[in-house]
């Protein structure tokens, strides 16, 4: 089976021949049939992510495909993955066949598509905690959202817009806000947090625009924001208890999410268009098995 592989940290991926892999306890195999390409995987490949996978691995945190062995699931369902170390401690989805264990495996409604059963967790789950789960958002709300064009951005103004928050596109032309989700980090949040009331809260999901930020200290107690940081390797359980309702939504058209497609063989120019100012959605690498034919 055809599979990406990373021989070398920050090295560029490489199309390799793999065996097809063999049926193991507590683990699944997936035909894969569209896989996510996403930052979590530029931060894997350059070796910056806590306890990297052995080298050489197959990079992929995110995949949509059907099952070909599972003990959870009967062959030929349709099942969404992500998560048990899938892309960050071991071998990836950019193969053809997915090893995958049993716990990152979730049902894929038939209304949903195989790209948005790839790429919908990261996005939607994380908006999702973000907003209730650390931002503990109350209806009536003020919110901001830096990074709103975004994959994670465009969830958070959606699903605040849903929970009865009011999102407010520029604060700093209006009165403060009481929550702001900063998708951008760098000079973007040190701005941010000024645009929020006393006692208000921010929460910080990445950091593209700047890995640094200098707080004036009596400025931040005066103001009394507190600074939230979100992991969602550390609430993978929040996200995923979130996924079948945001499935859901976007089963019936309640939700919206973009995304690109390319071939199999296109992963580094996916690389290159996820890094770009600009892009809109979500990289999704489509098997060839997918492909619309001529
Ligand atoms: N903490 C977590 O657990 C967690 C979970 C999921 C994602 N993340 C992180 O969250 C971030 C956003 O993810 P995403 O999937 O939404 O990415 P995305 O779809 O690529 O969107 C990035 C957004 O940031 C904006 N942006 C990029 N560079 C900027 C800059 N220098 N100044 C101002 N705005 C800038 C982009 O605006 P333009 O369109 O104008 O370029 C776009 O709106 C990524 O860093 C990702 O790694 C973290």
């Amino acid at each position: 089976m055809k599979a990406w592989r990373v021989c070398a940290w920050g090295a560029a991926p490489q199309l390799h021949e793999l065996a097809p892999p063999a049926r193991r306890p507590g683990r699944s195999i997936v035909r894969m049939a569209a896989a996510t390409v996403g930052h979590i995987d530029r931060t894997v490949m350059a070796g910056q992510f806590m306890g990297p996978p052995p080298l050489p691995y197959t990079p992929g945190v995110e995949a949509a495909g059907t099952v070909v062995h599972s003990d959870r699931f009967a062959a030929g369902t349709r099942v969404w993955l992500r998560g048990g170390g899938l892309g960050t401690r071991n071998d990836g989805t950019w193969c053809e066949l997915i090893d995958a264990p049993d716990e990152a495996l979730g049902p894929l409604p038939e209304g949903v598509s195989m790209a948005w059963g790839s790429a919908f967790f990261s996005p939607s789950t994380s908006a999702w905690v973000a907003l209730h789960e650390v931002g503990a958002l109350r209806p009536g709300e003020r919110v901001a959202v830096t990074g709103a064009s975004g994959a994670v951005g465009s969830m958070a103004v959606q699903l605040a817009r849903q929970a009865g928050a009011t999102v407010v596109d520029t604060p700093e032309a209006s009165s403060p806000v009481d929550l702001l989700v900063d998708t951008v980090g760098g000079p973007v949040l040190e701005h941010g947090i000024r645009t929020v009331a006393p006692g208000g809260r921010v929460v910080l999901v990445g950091y593209t625009a700047g890995e640094q930020v200098s707080l004036f200290l009596p400025e931040l107690l005066q103001r009394d924001v507190r600074l939230l940081p979100l992991n969602m390797y550390r609430r993978e359980a929040q996200g995923r208890a979130a996924a079948p309702a945001l499935l859901e939504q976007l089963a019936d058209g309640r939700l919206q999410l973009a995304t690109r497609s390319f071939a199999f063989a296109q992963a580094p120019q996916a690389l290159r268009w996820i890094a770009e100012r600009g892009h809109r959605g979500r990289a999704v690498l489509v098997a060839d098995t997918e492909a619309p034919r001529p």
